[in-house]
């Protein structure tokens, strides 16, 4: 264990842990837009930027992505620094000026104080920050079925060719991990249709209600062992089940007892 000094406090964290992690832990709010705990960082967004410094290193500062700096024993990091403030006022600005339709972008910006951009606004942008959470998450899950693609301005994020991925199975962890809602999906009698490809979903035999997709349930029960039957139950009427099994221990038991 090694010791840092986070915004005046001292805090024991692993050596080379990142530095975000300590900071969540402590739960110092810091902006975040590319990070998510489950995937590897990519420091994409640079909000998550703060201020490090040493008392060896004689007033001077540095300016580091917290999602990729390892913890080193007596770091002094500054949260909220003016000069991080100001720079992620001026993040801020340029993502709201590409993404000006992004309630999450707006929100982040809003707490900066940033209620209008200074830029010229991308009027038909999308809300795609190419934060790539959604291509880390997929490759996570074993899938690898989309990825950035282009360059610069045409940089985006899709299926190989643009066409169905193959190797998608709708586990919705790319549209459903997106911090902006740009991965857009439909579901509607019994299907679910994204990245141009539609699947059948798997219905409760209790109520009804669709779970998860064939494909996804085939592939958690061969490589996760999770029986597909388990699928076959929505996780409320799981719920219920449970409860009731709970409800006839309970009784067995006072019973017993009497
Ligand atoms: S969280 Fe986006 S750069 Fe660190």
């Amino acid at each position: 264990m090694i010791h840092i000094t986070i915004n005046g406090k001292v805090v024991e964290c692993k050596d080379g842990e990142m530095l975000l992690s300590v900071i969540r832990r402590e739960r110092i709010d810091v902006p975040t837009l590319c990070h998510h705990e489950a995937v590897e960082p990519s420091g994409a967004c640079r909000l998550c930027t703060v201020e490090v410094t040493k008392p060896e290193w004689d007033g001077w500062c540095d300016y580091v992505t917290s999602c990729l700096y390892p913890a080193k024993d007596g770091l002094i990091v500054n949260t909220h620094a003016p000069k991080v403030n100001e720079l992620r006022k001026s993040i801020l600005d340029m993502y709201l000026a590409r993404h000006p339709k992004s309630l999450k972008i707006k929100q982040l910006a809003a707490d900066y104080g940033v209620l209008a951009t200074s830029l010229e606004t991308v009027v038909d942008g999308n809300n795609c920050i190419l934060c790539t959470i959604c291509t880390r998450i997929c490759d996570h899950m074993g899938f690898s079925a989309i990825s950035t693609v282009g360059r610069g301005h045409g940089k985006e994020v899709a299926p190989p060719l643009d066409m169905a991925p193959a190797d998608c199975v709708g586990c919705l962890a790319c549209a459903k991990n997106c911090p902006t809602d740009y991965i857009e999906y439909e579901t509607g009698n019994g299907r679910l249709k994204i990245w141009n490809k539609e699947f059948e979903m798997v219905a409760c035999t209790v109520c009804g209600k669709t779970t998860v997709t064939k494909e996804f349930a085939e592939h958690l029960s061969q490589q996760r062992d999770i029986p597909f039957e388990y699928f076959e139950k929505c996780d409320e009427c799981h719920r219920k089940e449970l409860s009731a099994t709970m409800g006839k221990i309970a009784n067995w038991e006072r019973e017993v007892r009497s």
